[in-house]
């Protein structure tokens, strides 16, 4: 085998290697977002860009995080991007969960796994309401 036969050879074997590898990761469960972490989020209710949470069943989306207003006086808040393939979630209010339009995938409340095909629960951050104050916190 000469030096060219080699690095074809090698290089032939590395990339069936990686493959397997992804492979063998989608299998278990692909995951391609990442939520956000060290949050501290203050949002003021009465901003218009904020209008969203006015009223019960209302979201948006702010830093990789969506916050949905629940009830009268009770947000919530998980990452944005799904775990399945990253794609953004939205709140459900009538289904009472956060649900993925790509593939159907939905989540509870607090972000566990309800349908999938997602595997991996979001990430769930505090909610605090003070007045016409929301902080989203880790
Ligand atoms: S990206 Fe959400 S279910 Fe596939």
């Amino acid at each position: 085998m000469n030096r060219k036969e080699f690095v074809q050879q090698s290089f032939f074997g590395l990339t069936v290697f990686a493959t397997g590898v992804g492979l063998a990761q989608c299998l278990g469960g692909c995951t391609s977002s990442t939520a956000p972490t060290d949050v501290d989020i203050t949002l003021d209710l009465t901003a218009p860009e904020n209008a969203a949470l006015k009223q019960v069943g209302g979201s948006l989306r702010t830093n990789g995080i969506i916050v949905a207003r629940v009830a009268e006086s009770e947000y919530i808040a998980v990452q944005s991007a799904c775990t399945h393939e990253g794609a953004t979630i939205r709140w459900q209010q009538s289904a009472n969960q956060f649900q993925c339009p790509e593939h159907g995938a939905a989540f509870s409340r607090t972000g566990a796994v309800a349908r999938g095909p997602a595997r991996t629960n979001l990430v769930s951050y505090t909610a605090t309401i003070n007045g016409t104050t929301l902080r989203i916190t880790s």
